[in-house]
């Protein structure tokens, strides 16, 4: 298993087979470390409909036949008519896939769609679970993913619209992967963050966390 920072909240994780890609925002970030014509995904997941997540899944969707993954109100709000394939799904559900499987979680945060709800999701591909987490402030729901020992978890730490890095932190010890991997930060002023600070954080709580820079990849 392959995971790959391609900046913000964007992150490619490979099997070797399958290629999935998570809230494809690079035209228009200036830290994206690949341009929408470079990825080729099999798979595309959104987490909810703001700019700096949807990004430029339809046009990424059209290029490469990309089934793209969002919940409901999203699918059919937003991506429905536009000549793509569109895969639903909801909050707790859980659904398998020619990679794994994928389970939407809460988050908390606006969703960008009326009636529709943010989301992370957890993925099991190539033998690991990987999760997803979105945009979201911290919740007593992550404690409910310790349980799933899972292998790496991807959280925002940039503050303002998401937890900041000591939030992120108690995040990591909630929810207790092998690695935390920071993400959503220094794509714009309000977010600027020093990463290295969210690992001595989460390092204090005996959690260990990899800062990639865009355009890194970690193997699991
Ligand atoms: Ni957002
Ligand atoms: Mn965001």
């Amino acid at each position: 298993m392959q995971i790959t920072f391609l900046g913000h909240a964007c992150f490619e994780l490979s099997d070797g087979v399958h290629t999935l890609l998570v809230d494809p925002y690079l035209t228009g970030n200036a830290l994206a470390a690949k341009t929408a014509e470079e990825v080729n995904p099999n798979f595309i997941f959104v987490t909810h409909a703001h700019g700096d997540h949807i990004g430029d899944t339809v046009s990424i969707a059209k290029r490469t036949g990309a089934v793209v993954y969002a919940v409901v109100e999203l699918a059919d709000g937003l991506l429905a008519g536009q000549g793509i394939k569109a895969a639903r799904g909801n909050i707790g559900g859980r659904q398998a896939t020619p990679f794994g499987s994928v389970k939407y979680l809460p988050a908390a945060h606006g969703s960008g769609v009326p009636g529709g709800l943010a989301c992370g999701y957890l993925f099991e591909i190539g033998g690991k679970k990987i999760y997803h987490a979105g945009d979201t402030g911290l919740i007593a729901d992550f404690s409910l993913l310790r349980e799933e020992k899972l292998d790496a978890a991807l959280l925002p730490i940039g503050d303002f619209y998401t937890m900041g890095p000591e939030d992120a932190a108690r995040a990591a010890g909630m929810i207790g992967a092998e690695l935390s991997i920071p993400m959503h930060y220094d794509t714009f002023p309000v977010i600027r963050q020093d990463p290295e600070r969210f690992r001595a954080l989460a390092a204090a709580r005996g959690c260990k966390a990899a800062v990639l820079r865009p355009g890194e990849s970690i193997r699991l």
